[in-house]
């Protein structure tokens, strides 16, 4: 990894950023990138984060939740803040948080070369944990500094090798009895604006190459633990067994039924373990971690319950046992309207690098939903908060096959400057 000294924004500076992580945290295994919170590759993230923001004159500090702060110029309140995350899902791919990161140095870069002077503080803000990949608990952040979680419970939660958030931290030099609410840090977000790509169809059909986000799906995440009988895979009949292997298969068919009956409903079953884990041998417990999003927080709610119904049948059917258990729950988010309706406004007619559309071009902004959870989410209960997303040509997210063009990331550097310049 090497850090170029800021450029201004220009092609050449955005794709500099994105060149000089594009070899951290890929994993040979699964494709992609592995770069899951306070392990190697995103401390490496962390630190040339902060290597950059320096360079480019910015003052950097840590909050009390681990999440990075960029200042340009003085610190304060009611500061215009912008940001994402560095973190990824097993396997991700390379614009989901990076994108958002990359896009507020160049932004800010090219607002500090034209000499334009902010008559309100303003920083970058880099989220720590936001997929939840290590600990379970998406946007732990953003939860922590909002209060959205009890910072007990953030403490005592473990990764796959048993390491506590509490430990984790620690070993990165944060203080773990000082996570939760951070009411200092709040209060110097006025408004925070994450740039992200687009993680669906939203902007492929669409002649414009960025837009602005209208709301988020409720989400959460339940996990699933079956149990039978562990058994010997050659001594025991078919009739005779308990097996939660075969209780789990036919529920996840079952919570892919419940929410495929109605329009706007998702149900997920990303991750499945198995104990003990032996070709010869009949499980004893297996768990599955249930992710199921609707647009209200009742649909999302009445989901679950017939996900509920539905697998606990499943598993008496098997002569098993299923207990289910919260992990975590995301409200639906509608941002801030007024605050939506003037990021439409500044974006409209300007003029942007490609000459695509959206921000270069004379068509309207487009105001997207999104099926995705963001830290911007998390905020948006606490102060007013967007999001401009950047088309992903491929519809395909938390993969490697994740993309966005240059020219259209461009766009996005373009965009997210003009509402900077704007909101500062
Ligand atoms: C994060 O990207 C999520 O939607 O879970
Ligand atoms: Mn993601
Ligand atoms: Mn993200």
């Amino acid at each position: 990894m090497t850090v170029s000294p800021p450029t201004g924004a220009t092609a050449h500076g955005l794709l500099a950023g994105l060149d000089e992580i594009r070899g951290v945290g890929r994993d040979a295994r699964r494709g992609g990138y592995s770069r899951h919170a306070w392990q190697p590759a995103e401390l490496e993230l962390r630190d040339w984060f902060v290597e950059r923001a320096v360079r480019q004159g910015l003052d950097v500090d840590v909050d009390r939740n681990g999440n990075i702060w960029a200042w340009w110029g003085a610190r304060g309140d009611n500061a215009v803040v912008t940001g994402s995350h560095l973190d990824s899902v097993p396997g991700g791919g390379a614009y989901d948080g990076p994108l958002g990161v990359v896009s507020a140095l160049d932004a800010i870069a090219r607002l500090q070369a034209t000499g334009f002077v902010p008559t309100r503080p303003c920083a970058i803000l880099v989220f720590a944990e936001e997929e939840g990949s290590r600990f379970g608990i998406a946007c732990l952040g953003s939860r922590l500094m909002t209060g959205a979680i009890d910072p007990d419970r953030a403490r005592a939660l473990t990764d796959s090798d048993g390491i506590s958030l509490a430990e984790a931290v620690s070993n990165a030099g944060i203080d773990a009895s000082s996570l939760g609410e951070d009411a200092a840090a709040l209060a110097r977000i006025g408004v925070f604006v994450e740039l992200h790509v687009e993680q669906g169809r939203g902007l492929i059909d669409l002649a414009s190459p960025v837009a602005v986000a209208s709301s988020i799906l409720a989400h959460g995440r339940w996990k699933l633990l079956f149990t039978g009988e562990g058994n010997h895979a050659g001594a025991t009949r078919m009739q005779d067994r308990r097996d939660p292997m075969v209780a789990a298969a036919r529920s996840i068919v079952e919570i892919r039924d419940a929410a495929a009956a109605s329009e706007g409903l998702r149900a997920t079953i990303g991750r499945i373990d198995a104990v003990p884990g032996g070709t010869n041998v009949i499980s004893s417990t297996v768990s599955t971690w249930l992710d199921a999003r609707a647009v209200t927080d009742a649909e999302t709610s009445a989901l679950v319950a017939d996900i509920t119904a539905r697998v606990t049948d499943a598993a008496a059917a098997e002569g098993c046992g299923v207990v289910i258990a919260q992990e975590s729950w995301s409200g639906s988010v509608s941002f801030d309207p007024a605050l939506r309706d003037r990021l439409v406004g500044a974006l409209s007619g300007t003029s942007g690098p490609s000459g695509t559309g959206g921000p270069s071009g004379t068509l309207p902004i487009p105001v997207l939903p999104t099926g995705a959870g963001h830290d911007a989410g998390v905020l948006a209960s606490r102060v007013p908060t967007a999001m401009v997303f950047v088309r992903n040509p491929t519809g395909v997210s938390h993969s490697p096959q994740e993309f966005a063009s240059l020219d259209d990331c461009l766009e996005g550097v373009v965009a997210l400057e003009r509402v900077l310049r704007d909101l500062l």
